[in-house]
């Protein structure tokens, strides 16, 4: 953990009167820095408007919030005028947009160490309630974020509405699905990876990201502002909280735990490049700091960043948020390399079932299963695990023969069978898988035996197109649905994202999609609806 928990000042004047230490400490926010800092004395005058990448909010429970921001004047040039001073700002919550009901304030750091990045963990709220919230720098002030937390997890709710997404490759398209996402009243986002991508660019691009391969942690700071320079994104952030999860470009393509993967740039160390990443990843998303699992210095090579848990809403779902990158065993049998992605034939690879390999890792599998142990009491109608790749099998081979992607739930088959045991052993209700990764479209079950097609159906999933990332498109596609008849629906053509609605009976998932990404400026529509009814894994399509 990081060293010193300080607790900001507490500048309210309309919260509630506050009579013992832990009323006060309720109502304060608390910020991780290391043990010495220095303040600057902040500048009360910007050219540019310091919060120029905007707010965010995330890792919400039932009695607490994380509220982001990182102070970038200038995120066009990559440049930060604070250099090496820490910096201490004003953060205001309040129950309405015009911060008049409720409101309350304090200082809080932003660390030159994190880049001048903000992760206020607002304590003291109440369950199921909706905050607004701003931050402040002498004349300087952030745009209004909206977040809110979860209901207490015993609470019976009617209704919960979240979006999925993924894969927002700046080089492929404008990020316009978030304007459309941002009109959704959403009470979530979960965002399943490839948050950035490290590329240099791509080929028939339509806009290039500045300052080519990305691996030095300034590079990936940049990366990450650049995305959020796009203001459809950024209202999209300000509009709700997110949950985050990451998957290979966040670091570098097909890496696997601290095996380096296939990207087009030189890497010596892997290990200090995926420290970078990951020390970036957490200055820019809204994470608690419990993620830190070490000091920052501990981020130097090879550290951990526990950004896998769970969140409770209601007594209407659970969400289980994996990790699937960090821990993972490598690729195997991809054209005899035992690393990187590729097609296998499952029956030439002897490694394809070893059940030695795990996907999330020993410690994170034997979380999973006791979530799912606990689950039983808990009785949630719809156990949500939202984790970065696709589920089902995807044999992309027609006609005899196989050809699976050994770098998804695919090439790890026997870890997967472990976690669909786990879900029946435990008889988790409503299992709903949500993934990403593939940059397609699929809508289909989750199989007792992912190899049997007349297997029992445990559960159901949708894996999302991503926001910009290409894909293949559509002429293979009929062919490869019908090769693989636990899944219903498929698309490779249309990106957007997901929204699925909860209630205590079915879920409502439709596939939103945009005309074309390569406008900034585009309409959406649904390409698909599909209905769920609680207490029966099958997902039917809607008209
Ligand atoms: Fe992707």
């Amino acid at each position: 953990m990081v060293g010193l928990i300080l607790k900001s000042t507490d500048a309210s004047s309309q919260t509630p009167t506050l009579h013992t230490r832990r009323d006060w400490l309720k109502w304060t926010a608390a910020a991780a820095v290391p043990l010495t800092y220095s303040v600057s004395s902040a500048q009360t005058s910007f050219k540019h408007n310091p919060f120029s990448i905007g707010v965010a909010s995330g890792s919400p429970n039932h009695h607490s919030v994380v509220l982001w921001t990182r102070l970038m004047p200038d995120a066009a040039s990559g440049q930060d005028t604070f250099a090496t001073n820490d910096v201490s700002l004003t953060w205001e919550v309040a129950d309405d947009e015009h911060f008049k009901v409720n409101r309350r304030s304090g200082q809080v750091m932003a660390l030159a160490s994190l880049a001048h990045s903000v992760h206020l963990e607002l304590e003291g709220l109440q369950s199921d309630r909706w905050y607004f919230y701003r931050f402040q720098l002498g004349d300087a002030q952030s745009t209004i974020g909206r977040t809110r937390t979860t209901p207490h997890p015993q609470a019976i709710v009617q209704k919960l509405r979240i979006a999925y997404a993924s894969c927002q490759r700046w080089e492929h398209g404008y990020f316009s699905a978030y304007e459309h996402m941002a009109q959704e009243n959403l009470d979530l986002v979960l965002f399943l990876g490839d948050y950035i991508y490290e590329y240099a660019g791509a080929a028939n691009f339509v806009r290039l990201p500045p300052g080519g391969w990305v691996t030095s942690l300034s590079d990936y700071r940049n990366r990450y502002a650049l995305q959020r320079t796009e203001k459809s994104l950024q209202a999209m952030h300000a509009q709700c909280p997110w949950l985050v999860t990451w998957d290979d470009h966040e670091v570098s393509n097909d890496y696997a735990g601290l095996v380096r993967g296939f990207s087009g740039n030189i890497t010596l160390d892997f290990e200090a490049q995926r420290a970078r990443a990951y020390q970036a990843f957490y200055e820019h998303m809204p994470l608690r700091a419990s993620a830190l699992t070490r000091s920052l210095e501990g981020l130097a090579r090879g550290a951990e960043l526990r950004i896998y848990g769970e969140v409770a809403f209601g007594k209407l779902a659970n969400f289980y948020l994996l990790d699937d990158r960090q821990y993972r065993d490598r690729q195997v049998c991809n054209k005899g390399l035992n690393f990187g992605s590729g097609w296998v034939d499952p029956d030439q690879c002897e490694e394809w079932l070893n059940p030695q390999r795990s996907l999330l890792g020993a410690q994170q599998e034997q979380w999973l299963n006791q979530s799912f142990a606990n689950a039983r009491n808990s009785s949630r109608v719809w156990n949500v695990v939202a984790q970065q790749t696709i589920f089902g099998r995807r044999d992309y081979k027609i006609g005899a023969g196989h050809s699976l992607w050994n770098d998804g739930w695919d090439g790890y088959s026997a870890a997967r069978q472990r976690m669909t045991q786990a879900m029946q052993n435990n008889a988790l209700r409503n299992p709903v898988l949500l993934g990403g990764d593939v940059h397609e479209n699929w809508v289909g079950h989750v199989m007792a035996d992912a190899y049997q097609d007349d297997s029992a159906k445990v559960g159901v999933e949708f894996c999302g197109a991503g926001i910009t990332a290409r894909s293949a498109g559509n002429s293979k596609l009929p062919k490869r649905l019908a090769e693989n008849p636990h899944f219903i629906f498929a698309d490779s053509e249309r990106k957007g994202y997901g929204v699925v609605e909860f209630t205590a009976k079915q879920i409502h998932t439709s596939l939103r999609v945009v005309d074309d990404v390569r406008q900034p400026q585009t309409k959406i529509e649904t390409l698909a609806k599909f209905e769920v009814e609680a207490g029966r894994p099958q997902v039917h399509r809607k008209a």
